[in-house]
């Protein structure tokens, strides 16, 4: 996150002694990323951060592929996924790749009896629906219909919901996910022809410090696996922090639309990017204004990108039979493009209500168990004209 945050009281010189009013010290933690390279934060907690008191049983996390070399069109609707009480279980991995695994959850419950980090990736959290507060150990973030949660491996957190009906889209990157570095300039703050702008982020407020000693079980996503973990100090601990390594939200209805006179590429909806695939903002806007334009997209090659699209609302122009909450896959390989009659159906339409989010990766995506339960199986030939 290329802005500097902080929260609560911490001492006003780095790694120097910080006084509780008894007396005692608080416990300094730096928190960074890539090394001492990337972003990071520096913690106070306190008590000592390390505190182990038991290792459970870990169990593995390793998604179930069916399809591993994929050469088809797909289609799976999102929305059969099946609610499922806990946070974690409700998780279902759809299509993975070394860098990146893109999964759909539907959660009923708020996690109340354990705290989550994933120390393997960064997470993408998309709210389709429901509303809650993200909670961590760097403050509360409130959520909402449409809003990216982006949180830096590490993390430690609870989602608490305040619906049962809850989906989510997520994505857990190997490597980080960064805002678009062309938006950015030297400094790092976003330049004016960004679509969205530092005012737009949703940053961790309400920071809670609990000092409570017990027993508090931390499950931990590491090399593929969901360790169990017994810490014997409230994860939740921290009196202040600051620094640049921390979650935060932002609302897909903030991105702007670029527009044009003709069709403008894929990369002007951009909003995250890691090192092995981007993250697009497809929403509601005004079509090309050329007197010949034609609105739809013309048939692309991305021959070495898989181009995963999720349908959250309104009417997505170049496809049919396409609802809410469904997932279409576009492999590399082979082209894609509008649907027939789409592409002349667009012509003339001043704009658009579509909102989607897409994913592009640049190695191919396998296919799990889970998405092929989901799949119609007969999206690829969807393109034939009808006899
Ligand atoms: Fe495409």
């Amino acid at each position: 996150m290329p802005i500097y945050h902080k929260l609560g009281k911490f001492p006003q010189k780095r790694h120097t002694q910080f006084e509780k009013p008894d007396g005692s010290l608080y416990y300094e933690q730096l928190f960074g990323t890539i090394g001492f390279d990337g972003m990071s934060s520096l913690l106070y907690h306190v008590h000592r951060p390390t505190q182990v008191k038991e290792i459970g049983k870990a169990i593995d996390m390793t998604p179930k592929i069916a399809v591993a070399k994929n050469i088809a069109s797909r289609k799976l609707v999102g929305f059969d996924v099946a609610p499922k009480d806990d946070f974690l279980e409700a998780r279902e991995p759809m299509m993975v790749n070394s860098d990146v695994l893109i999964g759909l959850a539907a959660p009923r419950k708020s996690i109340t009896d354990y705290f989550y980090k994933n120390a393997d990736a960064d997470e993408m959290l998309f709210i389709h629906k429901g509303t809650g507060t993200l909670k961590t150990f760097l403050g509360n973030i409130p959520f909402e219909y449409g809003d990216y949660l982006i949180i830096p491996r590490g993390m430690i957190y609870q989602m608490e919901f305040d619906t049962e009906e809850n989906r989510i889209l997520y994505a857990e990157s190997s490597s980080p996910i960064y805002t678009p570095k062309r938006y950015r300039n030297y400094f790092g703050q976003l330049l004016e022809h960004s679509p969205f702008c530092e005012r737009d982020y949703k940053l961790p407020q309400d920071l809670q410090t609990h000092d409570e000693k017990g027993e508090f079980v931390m499950k931990i996503k590491k090399q593929g696996m969901l360790h169990h973990l017994v810490y014997a100090t409230h994860p939740f601990d921290v009196v202040g922090w600051d620094g640049y390594n921390f979650p935060y939200g932002f609302s897909i209805h903030n991105f702007e639309p670029i527009t044009g006179r003709v069709h403008q590429p894929p990369p002007v909806h951009q909003t995250f990017e890691t090192s092995a695939f981007v993250i697009c903002s497809f929403c509601p806007r005004m079509y090309d204004y050329h007197p010949k334009s034609i609105p739809a997209p013309y048939n692309h090659s991305n021959i070495d990108s898989d181009e995963m699209l999720y349908y959250v609302d309104g009417d997505f122009m170049s496809r049919t039979g396409i609802g809410p909450g469904y997932i279409s896959l576009h492999p590399s390989g082979i082209p894609h493009g509008p649907h027939p009659g789409t592409y002349e159906a667009s012509i003339g339409k001043t704009k658009t209500e579509e909102l989607a989010v897409m994913i592009d990766t640049f190695k191919p995506l396998q296919l799990t168990e889970n998405a092929m339960k989901i799949d119609d199986g007969k999206y690829f030939s969807s393109w034939l004209d009808k006899e």
